[in-house]
């Protein structure tokens, strides 16, 4: 059972394999949290609770007598209102008829359900294999009617706990959502680090670490969508943590639009993270009888460091968020011709791309922006999803037809939440650009966003869409937004309801997705939003993998892969090999390099095969060889971080569930002469067994460099491996191949 509740003691204990989370009913009904960390067998945790007097904080007032003992403002609790005397950050705020704020929640009932609940219209965590439990526990202002449903979904065996709200209108009149978390915990000892990951266009989730301290931290995102800047993850750990030790935990946010992960230390040093939709532009009238469904959290613990935390969440997403045809099946290895073509390009380039493609083992060909409406730069067409068949030469059905007969797939780029100023769309719906009646709009990327809270659009989107994917044998849908939303503004909506805009825009895109997912489940469909800017757990339900970023050099990838892989697996990681010198930095690496690092992702090209070498080209069929050769190992394998972001030489692995084999990579960022050679440690293999290791260069895997026989996984984990110092350049890879004796 995952779910333990000791009805004398009132206690309620999530056991998951390695973890335990308990909460506690008082006896004035508040809904403490008491512990989450590892397994405690059930013990009661509330006993590590103190009670003392706080001045200047609120106290329980029971038939108008004060409780001095007892502070809502210092005790750990479950899920926290605004008000009532609890003045650090809270989950929920809600503005009543009267324009009063007072909400205090108590625990009134709880049940548990065999498998995991679901959600309606948002992405969350599925439960397919009846895995899962379900606890829900009531909670219930004395004095309004508000409900508060907690969800909690328990997967025992992968240590994952879910957590959302679904807050409930039983009063008469209609009240205010002014903030409605999905996520409170509280930890009322313990020093912390927050591990976040920040960025910018082309060089998204940057790692920070930095030390929880007294006061407010936050980040987020108020930008219409979940954003390069900040990623809706992080970490939560122990001072010591690292890799391979310590305590830390796991956030991720199953939503694609803006919010909120704030951290508190507080006036007894205690901390609390609250995790939920951005309140920034978030105002939800909640009329009598309705209720509001916040999005998800995924919630994890390791006792043993951020690389067994990271293999957490990258199970959970491979197996029980992302969905659909393409979830376990082989991805095509593809060409883009974006970095080769940007807008110029006709039927007959693309047909010459497929061409050469076909002959070096690509798998599949897919046009990017530029094959619609009038669309030769970035100032028009977006919105008219009609094929521009005199640019191209030919109808879209025909180009397909032609890329299938080389033997490629085919696949198309589409924007669909992007509207031009000039374009007919826009000539004939101006009321459905996102824009404030009587201001300019704001624009970027020289564009509008499409107003896809309205169901109206929302239809000519999946009709649009549709009507182009049964017309053409199209098999891959690259899923584009490259704006942020600045105005949060619908027309169809009413004044009282546009603090509802910013999440209707995201119900709207997630109805869009399901509908057109289940319709075309043949098609793999690939999230972006210029590069990695909504890369989030949300977008991961529909799209099983997304853009990473659109920054292909080499060497900045490591980063922004390391990055992304403390949250997600490198099965939803897009990565292509693109041309030198790189059109992001101008740098100049070793295509074999590049093709090592675009491994660890969907693999693909983004370049002109046609203006290669026949050196490079033969670099390609040996890299798809080798793709597929070690497919499995390194979509499925356990990952593992070997190196950080400052050391001079990038290291990782995959090692295989059974522990036989693994595959790890290193790439010099950056040499000096006459440098130490470099050594490090290889974690994950079984210690008992005798393995071989096999030191290649990945252009040549046949002619190894390097062997060491018969070597124990205890001394590759604790002894450790060195690259000989030979043939040790700036910007190149090596591979060593680790199989059991
Ligand atoms: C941004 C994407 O990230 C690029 O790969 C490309 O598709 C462009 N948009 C096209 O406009």
């Amino acid at each position: 059972m995952a779910i333990n509740i000791n009805e004398e003691k009132r206690l309620i204990t999530l056991q998951t394999k390695n973890t335990e989370y308990q909460m506690k009913i008082d006896q004035y009904g508040i809904l403490l949290h008491t512990y989450y960390g590892a397994r405690i067998y059930g013990s009661d945790m509330s006993a590590a609770i103190s009670y003392s007097e706080r001045g200047f904080s609120g106290n329980l007032t029971i038939d108008r007598e004060e409780i001095r003992a007892y502070s809502l403002d210092v005790l750990p609790q479950e899920y926290t209102c605004s008000s009532g005397g609890d003045y650090r950050i809270s989950a929920l705020s809600v503005r009543d008829a009267a324009g009063g704020t007072s909400c205090t929640l108590r625990a009134v009932s709880f049940q548990t359900e065999k498998g995991k609940y679901s959600l309606d219209g948002l992405p969350y965590v599925y439960d397919e294999n009846n895995e899962a439990e379900t606890l829900l526990i009531m909670m219930k202002d004395p004095y309004s009617g508000l409900e508060a449903e907690l969800q909690y979904g328990v997967f025992e065996e992968k240590d994952i706990i879910t957590r959302a709200v679904r807050i409930i209108n039983r009063g008469g009149q209609t009240v205010q959502l002014e903030k409605a978390a999905s996520l409170c915990l509280d930890w009322q000892y313990g020093d912390f680090d927050w591990l976040t990951f920040y960025g910018c266009h082309a060089q998204e989730r940057n790692l920070q670490r930095m030390p929880v301290h007294h006061g407010v931290q936050s980040v987020g995102s108020t930008r219409g969508n979940s954003s390069h800047h900040y990623n809706p993850f992080s970490i939560l750990c122990e001072k010591n943590t690292d890799e391979n030790n310590g305590l830390c935990y796991a956030f991720s946010f199953v939503y694609s639009g803006e919010f909120l992960m704030e951290a508190e230390k507080d006036q007894a040093s205690q901390t609390r993270l609250v995790l939920g939709i951005h309140p920034a532009n978030f105002r939800w009238n909640l009329k009598p009888g309705m209720s509001f469904q916040t999005p998800e959290v995924i919630l994890s613990c390791s006792s043993e460091g951020f690389g067994k935390l990271s293999r957490n969440m990258h199970r959970i997403i491979r197996n029980n968020v992302c969905r659909g045809e393409w979830k376990y099946k082989q991805r095509p290895v593809l060409i883009n011709n974006w970095e080769a073509t940007y807008f110029s390009f006709d039927a007959e380039k693309l047909i010459s791309i497929a061409e050469e493609s076909a002959k070096l083992g690509i798998e599949m060909l897919v046009m990017d922006d530029g094959w619609f409406g009038k669309r030769e730069d970035d100032y028009s067409g977006l919105g008219d999803w009609y094929p521009n068949e005199k640019k191209l030469g030919c109808t879209l059905k025909k180009l397909g037809e032609e890329i299938n007969a080389r033997g490629l797939k085919f696949g198309i780029w589409f924007e669909p939440e992007g509207i031009s100023e000039d374009s007919d769309l826009y000539r004939a719906h101006p009321d459905w650009a996102v824009q404030v009646p009587g201001r300019p709009p704001v624009l970027s990327r020289n564009q509008l966003v499409l107003d896809i809270s309205r169901s109206d659009v929302q239809d000519y989107i999946i009709g649009r869409i549709s009507d182009i994917l049964s017309d053409a044998p199209i098999s891959y849908v690259k899923w584009d937004m490259n704006r942020s939303i600045c105005e949060k503004y619908s027309a169809a909506l009413e004044p009282a309801q546009q603090g509802e805009f910013a999440h209707r825009f995201m119900l709207g895109l997630y109805h869009i997705l399901e509908e057109l997912t289940s319709s075309f489940p043949h098609v793999l469909f690939e999230g972006c939003s210029g590069g990695g800017g909504r890369f989030d757990a949300g977008m991961l339900y529909y799209t099983p993998q997304i853009w990473c970023s659109d920054n292909t050099d080499a060497i900045n990838r490591l980063n922004i892969q390391y990055g992304t892989s403390f949250g997600y697996p490198v099965s939803t990681m897009g990565a292509h090999v693109s041309a030198v010198p790189n059109h992001q930095t101008g740098r100049v690496t070793p295509f074999a390099t590049r093709g090592a690092v675009a491994m660890s992702g969907t693999f693909g090209y983004e370049l002109d095969i046609t203006k290669l070498t026949d050196q490079e080209k033969e670099q390609i069929r040996t890299q798809i060889d080798r793709f597929h050769k070690y497919y499995d190992l390194i979509q499925s394998g356990d990952y593992y971080r070997i190196t950080g972001p400052q050391d001079p030489c990038a290291v990782w692995s995959f090692v295989s569930a059974d522990r036989s084999q693994a595959l790890i990579t290193v790439v010099s960022r950056q040499i000096t002469a006459n440098s130490a050679p470099k050594h490090f440690n290889v974690p994950g293999l079984d210690a008992q067994k005798l393995y071989n290791a096999v030191f290649v260069l990945p252009e040549a895997e046949e002619k190894p460099l390097h062997v060491i026989e018969k070597v124990s996984g205890a001394a590759l984990e604790n002894g450790g491996l060195t690259i000989p110092t030979m043939q040790w350049w700036e910007y190149q890879a090596w591979q060593i191949l680790i199989t059991e004796a």
